[in-house]
């Protein structure tokens, strides 16, 4: 052992690097996490290894876990338990740790028997080079979405900051599936909440249906499927779901990152080119606060959002 072997940078390893995250069908694709802080804390560093390396590794059809954690060399007393806080995210009983083997029986015997959601749950498909994608609406409630959402979860945690666990608890989260129909792999997914919405005491009283403001919590496409156009279909089908349904009044999203924005701007704009509102939007004199607040009640798009999009169709006009 030399000096160096005793110096702390020796034995620290930054955990976004540490960890690979890898989708498994007939090859691996393996990518690295954006954030690691909700797993091995704050700084994303993990003291006591050399050449430490997390696998946590996914079956792409069933999402089945399996972690298997390797390195070089380990202080044995001062070490971070890196598998046991990574274990804490992932479900209990449903994780296989180190037997490779033990865990591509298990999820190859478990595809045998995989079925996708019933067509009852469908609310969208599109095709995409050759394969139809289905998307399922269902509520965390259904057990289909209970196991395959305690399994995937984490990925909201590694990919979405300040991301944190949903209650399942909570019958009020739903979750939108985006499945390939024709392999059964999961490309994506979207957690959603219903919030009560209380219109006032003589619309409360006059009518037994409930108004609920829908929002979007956290948006994830898996990263071997961005960059597809995969995001904008699930999109714009949610969209035009929660358009299409009286009981929604308005869209919201929480907390969206830069590209999420960029992608619902793109989309919500589309969609109002569809709606033909480009032609409606008054070019001469002011825009009355009315038809901003009529027009926006009738899409049910939040207020910023909708300001951002009519200056954005304004622009588009004076170009
Ligand atoms: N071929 C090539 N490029 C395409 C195609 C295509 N057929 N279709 C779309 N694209 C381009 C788009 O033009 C866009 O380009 P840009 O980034 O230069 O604007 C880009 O691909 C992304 O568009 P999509 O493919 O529709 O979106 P994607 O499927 O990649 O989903 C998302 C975007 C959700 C942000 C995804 O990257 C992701 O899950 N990221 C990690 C998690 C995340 O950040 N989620 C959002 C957090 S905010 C929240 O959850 C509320």
């Amino acid at each position: 052992m030399s000096i160096t072997d005793f110096q702390p940078a020796v034995w620290t390893t930054s955990s976004n690097n540490a960890l690979k995250v890898s989708l498994v069908s007939d090859n691996a694709i393996q990518f690295s996490p954006t954030f690691t802080y909700p797993i091995y804390g704050e700084s994303e560093q993990i003291f006591g290894f050399q050449d430490l390396l997390i696998h946590l590794a996914f079956d792409s059809v069933t999402f089945r876990p399996f972690v298997n954690v390797k390195y070089g060399a380990k202080l044995d007393e001062e070490a971070d338990d890196v598998e046991g806080k990574l274990l804490s995210f992932l479900p209990k009983d449903d994780v296989v740790i180190k037997d490779e083997s033990e865990w591509i029986d298990g999820f190859q015997k478990e595809q045998e028997g995989y079925k996708l959601p019933s067509s009852k749950f469908e609310i969208g498909r599109y095709k995409h080079d050759g394969d139809q994608f289905v998307i399922f609406k269902m509520s965390i409630a259904e057990d289909f979405t209970k196991k395959l959402h305690r399994r995937v979860q984490i990925f909201s945690l590694l990919f979405i900051e300040a991301a944190s666990y949903i209650d399942e608890e909570d019958p009020n989260w739903e979750i939108f599936w985006l499945f390939n129909e024709r392999t059964k792999q999961c490309a994506g997914y979207v957690s959603t909440y219903k919030l009560w919405r209380y219109l006032g005491s003589d619309d409360f009283d006059s009518s037994a249906d409930l108004k609920y403001r829908a929002r979007i919590s956290q948006f994830i496409i898996f990263p071997p499927y961005q960059g597809k156009g995969h995001g904008s279909h699930l999109y714009s089908a949610i969209f035009s779901h929660w358009l299409a349904d009286d009981s929604v009044t308005e869209i919201t999203v929480e907390d969206p990152n830069e590209s999420f924005d960029d992608l619902r701007d793109r989309n919500d704009l589309e969609k109002l080119y569809e709606l033909k509102v480009f032609s409606q939007v008054p070019r001469a004199g002011e825009i009355t606060s009315h038809w901003i607040e009529e027009t926006r009640v009738q899409l049910k798009i939040e207020k910023r959002q909708f300001n951002r999009l009519i200056e954005m169709i304004l622009a588009y006009s004076n170009a």
